[in-house]
């Protein structure tokens, strides 16, 4: 596939200047250095589906910029990221493509949008960013996001959704996305980030195991 042209290759950094200042400080597991991860993991993704590698690029780097999650100083309206990618001199078509992505691509919008296709771009930027929530680095994720809103390691005895873990995470969703990946690159990568996890929570389970209730760490 041809490379990039020195104007997208600009508009890439600039785009990346501009988000990195942004999120450098954000603190609720959507920072910078997860928007470096899903960059090149979309563009890795991107490289062998055969998808267009700007749009995937541009998209992988602002996918979160409109994340309710974020916190309102982070966050920014739709039109206000139209109007700063046309500012980066991103034609109309470019901008549409990119916008479309990162708002039909959440997790939890799933239900909404199920009907409607991602594109080939897309696809490779949602595996990207649900592969970063799995593996080493997910587990690590999981952690830090429970430790910040003080929930507990875990829960002996039954799943309760109104009281949230960090292995309970693990159930709810980490689990789940090796059968929601898009593409087959995705889903190779995440056989491998999978199994990790499920190592983890067996180790876990065993050196927990002070009680039989613990067994529910690790479970069907
Ligand atoms: P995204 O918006 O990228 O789909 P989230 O905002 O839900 O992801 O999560 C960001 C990170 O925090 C992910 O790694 C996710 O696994 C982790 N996380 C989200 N909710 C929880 C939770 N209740 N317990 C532990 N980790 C969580
Ligand atoms: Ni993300």
């Amino acid at each position: 596939m041809a490379g990039m042209s020195q104007l997208k290759k600009k508009q890439i950094s600039l785009i990346a200047e501009w988000v990195g200042g942004k999120l450098s400080d954000e603190g609720t597991g959507h920072d910078w250095l997860h928007i470096k991860r899903v960059q090149r993991l979309s563009l890795m993704i991107a490289k062998e589906e055969g998808a267009d590698l700007f749009i995937t690029e541009a998209a992988a780097l602002v996918h979160d910029l409109i994340d309710e999650k974020l916190s309102a100083r982070h966050r920014m309206p739709l039109s206000a990221l139209k109007r700063q990618l046309s500012g980066f001199g991103i034609d109309n078509q470019a901008a549409e493509d990119i916008i479309s992505i990162i708002t039909k691509m959440s997790f939890r919008d799933r239900e909404k949008y199920k009907d409607q296709k991602l594109s080939l771009e897309g696809q490779a930027v949602q595996d990207a960013d649900r592969l970063d929530a799995m593996g080493a680095v997910g587990i690590a994720r999981a952690f830090m996001y429970a430790g910040a809103k003080g929930h507990l390691l875990y829960r002996e005895g039954s799943h309760d959704k109104n009281a949230p873990s960090a292995v309970g995470h693990f159930y709810e969703k980490l689990l789940l996305l090796k059968d929601l990946m898009n593409t087959k690159t995705g889903r190779r990568l995440a056989e491998h980030r999978h199994k990790l996890m499920r190592s983890f929570l067996s180790e876990l389970k065993n050196e927990c195991a002070c009680t039989e209730q613990a067994a529910w760490i690790d479970r069907e």
